[in-house]
């Protein structure tokens, strides 16, 4: 009965039990098995449909050919997030997109730019993102990311309602027509919603964390040598560098009519340094001219923002008193 080259019934017939048996034991098993194991965070929340369609855009534009979404466990991704990314993390892409596509994750393998698995956490604000999609080179001078003009469109000053998003503190030098004003297509709303929508989902109290594997010894020395600086504590310049200047830039002079310069500013220059702690732990908004600025109370330890404040009280022409981690920890909790 089983002789293939005669009976070809036989034949289809085993290789189509074949392939089912192959189907099941290597597919549809482990996706059960990991749903199972691998449930949503509790905290976990669903992308709104604004977001979803952000998540289009993303993938339409192909930002993940730069971009991962994916901090490893190894030490030089710690600067991309606090802990590595647990299979849970991708809980959301579980939903289809529709009938004939499924979210995918993107963990992306190319890193041209930073990663953004975290980046809603350390940039929440809109109008960074808007301006930094117009044009990257408005707040990060060297950056090599593309313009995504075409996310955005220019219209008469005059024609500008309540309901349209301005693109505001984008330099001279990248308007061509004065006249007009940039304002952001639904797109570029959801795709900055999306980015936002990007952070890390607190564990649940009993669940830990997996943890990064530090560098060796000598790979520390070629990664730039940092041994010195961990024994010696956190260099406020540097966290600035990264925290703070894609705002209000390197040499503290803030981008004009988008983010307030911090060289000559009133708050900065206090002597009494109350205000300039909470607005780094608390975020702060009562600017008119300026839209708000997120809080970093839970980004960065009382130490960092020490640390930040200092060079910012002692840089670009500023010479106010320097203040300790204990000031900050005491103003953290007041807050609380
Ligand atoms: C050619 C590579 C490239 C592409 C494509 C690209 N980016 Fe970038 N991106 C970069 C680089 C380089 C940086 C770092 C410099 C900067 O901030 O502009 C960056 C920075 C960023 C940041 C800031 C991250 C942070 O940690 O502050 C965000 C957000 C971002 N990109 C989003 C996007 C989105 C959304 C797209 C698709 C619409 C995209 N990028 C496409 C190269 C790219
Ligand atoms: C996404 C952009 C952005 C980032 C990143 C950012 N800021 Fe700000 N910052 C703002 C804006 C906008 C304001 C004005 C808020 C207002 O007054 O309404 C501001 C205001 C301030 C002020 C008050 C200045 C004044 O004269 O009113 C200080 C101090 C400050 N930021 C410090 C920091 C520090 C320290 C960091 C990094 C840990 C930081 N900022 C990161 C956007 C940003």
């Amino acid at each position: 009965m089983f002789d293939f080259n005669t009976n070809h019934k036989a034949l289809v017939w085993t290789m189509f039990l074949v392939f089912l048996g192959l189907t099941i034991w290597i597919a549809v098993i482990p996706a059960f098995q990991i749903q199972n194991e691998y449930g949503p965070l509790p905290e976990q929340k669903d992308l709104t449909q604004e977001e979803r369609r952000g998540l289009e855009v993303y993938i339409a534009e192909g930002c993940v050919a730069c971009h991962t979404q994916q901090v490893r466990n190894i030490e030089m991704d710690k600067m991309f997030g606090k802990r590595p990314v647990m299979p849970q993390d991708y809980y959301y892409s579980k939903k289809r997109q529709d009938v004939w596509r499924q979210s995918p994750s993107l963990l992306g393998s190319e890193r041209t730019g930073p990663d953004l698995s975290n980046v809603g956490a350390r940039q929440a604000s809109e109008a960074w993102h808007l301006l930094h999609l117009y044009e990257p080179r408005a707040v990060v001078e060297e950056s090599v990311m593309p313009s995504y003009r075409w996310l955005f469109e220019e219209i008469d000053s005059n024609y500008v309602s309540e309901s349209d998003l301005v693109v505001s503190g984008i330099p001279e030098e990248f308007i061509k027509d004065k006249s007009k004003k940039v304002i952001a297509k639904n797109d570029a709303k959801a795709l900055v919603a999306y980015l936002i929508s990007l952070k890390f989902t607190d564990l649940p109290e009993d669940m830990e964390a997996p943890e990064f594997i530090p560098l060796k010894e000598k790979d520390k020395e070629l990664a730039g040598g940092s041994s010195e600086s961990s024994s010696s504590g956190v260099d406020g310049k540097r966290l600035y560098e990264s925290t703070c200047a894609v705002c209000h830039q390197s040499n503290g002079k803030g981008v004009s009519g988008a983010f307030p310069p911090l060289a000559g500013s009133g708050i900065v220059k206090d002597p009494n340094p109350t205000n300039h702690i909470k607005s780094v732990l608390f975020g702060k908004d009562d600017n008119p001219q300026y839209g708000p600025m997120q809080a970093f109370a839970d980004e960065l330890t009382d130490e960092e923002i020490a640390a930040i404040i200092n060079h910012e009280r002692t840089s670009w022409g500023n010479d106010a008193e320097t203040i300790t981690p204990e000031e900050v920890k005491e103003i953290r909790e007041e807050g609380k």
